[in-house]
């Protein structure tokens, strides 16, 4: 039985669970046993060095690439190898590191391209709600994405994904890009919003202390493995902070965290068998 404690809290139910995930680009695996769990109103942040799998990782989450062995579950419904339209329509959303957003469109449009498995008569409330979550965006609804700062189009594109009404948002480095003072206002105040609407919310986020500040929970990812899952209060006070987001962490280091109190996911497996299959 899970235990909690002050650095250790107890959990909220899974809203996604990715467990022993092994994805790639077709040759060998890039991601090699990823585990992570974001539960219902959770902030979770993915940290580790460059190269270490982290949006590999997000987009097998997402069905952007084969999960070849693992599984993905939303609640207790089995999502591996979902497509990411059939993904969007379940409540799971997902903005890449790189996302474009449609040029040729004002910001309102491509917010309303975001909405498009919503109800026409629902859309424009849907904005309003959407700009209330990430007041930045008010005062770009009529510009062309075109003319947007690279920050610009990273909040654009995270308003988009928000247009539908996601049950888990996946971010992938939501700040890059972003100035000190907006990624500030995102991580502690948008994002803080989202969760408390009830979206969970698994971040990849290079400003890791800042992340892991606003996080319930985090994972260390290396080489393509999570080594390390804890609370984000255990993670911050550990003295070998920037050893661990280098990826420089031994197991007998994560053993130490373990006893500890912090634990990497239980197996799921037997949960995985009894769950169901939603089909591409
Ligand atoms: N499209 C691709 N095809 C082949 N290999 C790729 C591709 N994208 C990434 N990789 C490789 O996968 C490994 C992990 O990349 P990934 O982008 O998942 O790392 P990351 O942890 O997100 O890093 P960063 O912090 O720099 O964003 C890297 O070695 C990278 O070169
Ligand atoms: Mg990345």
């Amino acid at each position: 039985m899970p235990t909690s404690s002050a650095d250790s809290p107890a959990r909220p139910p899974a809203a996604l669970t990715a467990h022993e995930v092994v994805a790639g680009y077709g040759g060998p695996p890039i991601v090699r046993g990823a585990s992570a769990q974001v539960g219902i109103g959770e902030v979770v942040t993915v940290v580790g060095p460059n190269g270490a799998g982290k949006s590999t990782l997000l987009k097998a989450i997402a069905g952007i690439l084969t999960v070849e062995t693992g599984s993905v579950l939303f609640g207790e419904v089995e999502i591996r190898n979902v497509r990411t339209d059939r993904l969007a329509g379940l409540g799971i959303g997902y903005v890449p590191q790189n996302k474009d957003i449609f040029d040729p469109l004002t910001v309102r449009e491509n917010l309303e391209i975001g909405g498009y498995l919503l109800p026409r008569s629902k859309v424009h409330s849907r904005i309003d709600d959407v700009v209330s979550l990430m007041p930045a965006l008010r005062r770009l609804l009529h510009r062309r994405a075109a003319k947007l700062s690279g920050g610009e189009r990273k909040m654009v594109a995270i308003g988009r994904a928000l247009m539908a009404e996601p049950k888990v948002l996946l971010l992938d480095e939501p700040t890059s890009g972003l100035s000190a003072e907006l990624s500030n206002r995102l991580l502690t105040e948008d994002i803080g919003n989202l969760a408390r609407s009830g979206t969970a919310i698994l971040l990849v986020e290079q400003k890791a202390l800042a992340a892991l500040q606003i996080s319930d929970w985090g994972y260390v990812l290396a080489t393509g493995r999570t080594v390390i899952s804890s609370s984000a209060k255990t993670l911050l006070a550990r003295a070998d902070l920037a050893e661990v987001f280098l990826g420089h962490v031994s197991d007998a280091d994560t053993d130490d965290l373990d006893a500890g109190g912090a634990e990497l996911e239980s197996p799921a497996s037997s949960e995985t068998n009894r769950s169901k299959v939603v089909g591409r």
